[in-house]
């Protein structure tokens, strides 16, 4: 694993020239994505910025173009029609002022009348590498480019952490105020969230205080990218816990949970309808955000990076890392969250292939069960051996995904083999396999499992058990990563 001095990785990108060779590796990479939004080089982490505006959804990410690390920040900027279909538009904030010399972190986007502002953590740090976060603003040009407010929209509180970042903001119309909710920890140390409150969306931003959620006062160190939206009447709050493990998380210390429950925002108490439940169970998932201006109030659309803040990739070796999972439709239904690739996936499909035991290299599968024990075993080899299995014990109700057996081993010591509890069973398993990734939706997205992959080439068999009937719908390429910086 390469080293990287404080220099490589905060190191200012002044020209695309000096990162045109490591773009060249990306494209060259069996691990390239197809279908996924991924960077131009470097390493892409958490989304940023994502909202429809004027027939666009625009979904910005955090950017570090220097290799797989987690370095000086930008945000970097992807567009589309529909969701599947993406093209680069270039960097969207560079760390170039004086409240952001180290990173535009992360936040959100919302669009009011004509324009398209963005709310994001300029990330200062002094001399003596003592940072200061700033709750920064910019608002889209004509020409889609993002212009900065001079000064940022307020400052760190003193009786908080110096974590305190990934602005959401929210307009409330029955409070007729915008919210910002800012992902903090405590001066001793627990994760929590700070409330602002204003009548505009650029001026006038007051502290109103500390967000409450009964119950969890003491849940993990820091609340990473928080995230609130409100589905069919009913208020969703997400957030990336961080500092603890978890219950059936292994050894990781980075999460992605949601409560159902309800906002008050007179009291600033969110009072969740029953206990957290994780976002996502596969290996590789965090810092998702929901989408603003979505008309439907019957759905939200959610992206999440395919990965975790500390861990390595087997791409690291080639200057690369990370990608967005597929955009999602969350809905609930009879008062559960359930998650779904957005509707227009469909159009992807390039044909049916023949159920064989092979799988193509980018393509969808679909998995019914008839009942009783089930296993779906993914990236074989040629004699059925190793892969990415999935096990489901109908007796325990369980689903097991275990990835010891790929050639390609990576996080070993956080974790390779997760449970799912699956109280209603398992009916079905929709599969969406990329160069680098497989994410699978249980039983029509009740459940999702999302995970990086490194399949070599002789890993693309699969095996399924006999109660097991499978559909697979080759893929076409949606994305093209141009290099356009
Ligand atoms: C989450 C996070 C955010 C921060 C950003 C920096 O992965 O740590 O809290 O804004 O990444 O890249």
């Amino acid at each position: 694993m390469r080293q990287w001095t404080l220099e490589e990785r905060y190191r200012v990108l002044k020209s695309p020239d000096e990162i045109r060779d490591l773009h060249d590796k990306i494209t060259a990479s069996v691990y390239s994505q197809n279908y996924h939004v991924q960077p131009v080089t470097g390493l892409s982490s958490d989304p940023n910025g994502f909202a429809y505006y004027e027939g666009k959804w625009h979904l910005f990410f955090q950017w570090c173009p220097w290799g797989a690390v987690h370095g000086l920040k930008y945000w970097y900027h992807a567009s589309s029609p529909d969701l599947v279909t993406w093209e680069n538009e270039g960097i969207g904030l560079s760390p170039d002022t004086f409240y952001d010399n180290k990173g535009c972190h992360s936040g959100s986007a919302f669009a009011k009348g004509n324009d398209l502002y963005f709310f994001y953590t300029g990330n200062h740090r002094d001399e003596n590498w003592v940072r200061t976060p700033f709750t920064c603003a910019a608002k889209m040009t004509e020409d889609g480019k993002l212009e900065k407010l001079e000064k940022p929209l307020f400052g760190p509180r003193e009786d908080y952490a110096e974590h305190q970042r990934d602005p959401k903001i929210i307009y409330v119309p029955e409070k007729k105020k915008y919210y910002i909710f800012i992902g903090a920890q405590t001066l001793d140390k627990k994760g929590t969230a700070l409330m602002y409150e204003s009548e505009d969306l650029l001026t006038g931003w007051r502290f109103a205080g500390q967000l409450n959620v009964p119950g969890y006062e003491d849940f993990g160190g820091m609340w990473e990218c928080p995230c609130i939206v409100n589905i069919s009447g009913k208020d969703v709050l997400i957030f990336s816990p961080q500092y603890t493990t978890l219950p059936g998380r292994g050894n990781s210390t980075n999460h992605n949970v949601y409560f159902i429950g309800k906002m008050d925002y007179d009291t600033l108490t969110f009072t969740p309808e029953g206990d957290y439940q994780y976002l996502d169970f596969g290996f590789d998932f965090y810092a998702a955000q929901c989408a603003a201006n979505v008309a439907d109030p019957d759905k939200a659309i959610l992206v999440a990076w395919i990965g975790l803040p500390d861990n390595h990739y087997p791409t690291e070796e080639e200057d690369w890392e990370g990608s967005m999972c597929l955009p999602r439709e969350l809905r609930i239904v009879d008062g559960k969250l359930v998650q779904t690739p957005v509707a227009d996936i469909a159009s992807l499909r390039t044909g049916e292939a023949e159920a064989n035991g092979t799988l193509p290299k980018i393509c969808e599968l679909e998995v019914s069960f008839s009942g009783g024990d089930a296993a779906l075993d993914l990236f074989t080899k040629a004699d059925g051996s190793g892969g990415f299995t999935i096990r489901y014990d109908d007796a325990a109700r369980k689903l097991t995904v275990d990835r010891t057996g790929m050639d390609k081993r990576f996080n070993e010591k956080v974790f390779e083999t997760l449970d799912v509890d699956m109280p209603d069973g398992l009916k079905s398993i929709s599969v969406f396999i990329d160069a680098c990734s497989v994410e699978l939706f249980l039983n029509g997205g009740e459940k999702t499992f999302t995970s990086h992959i490194y399949p070599t080439a002789d890993e693309h068999n699969y095996t399924v058990s006999a109660n097991g009937a499978v559909k697979i719908y080759t893929l076409g390429c949606s994305v093209e990563n141009n290099f356009v910086v």
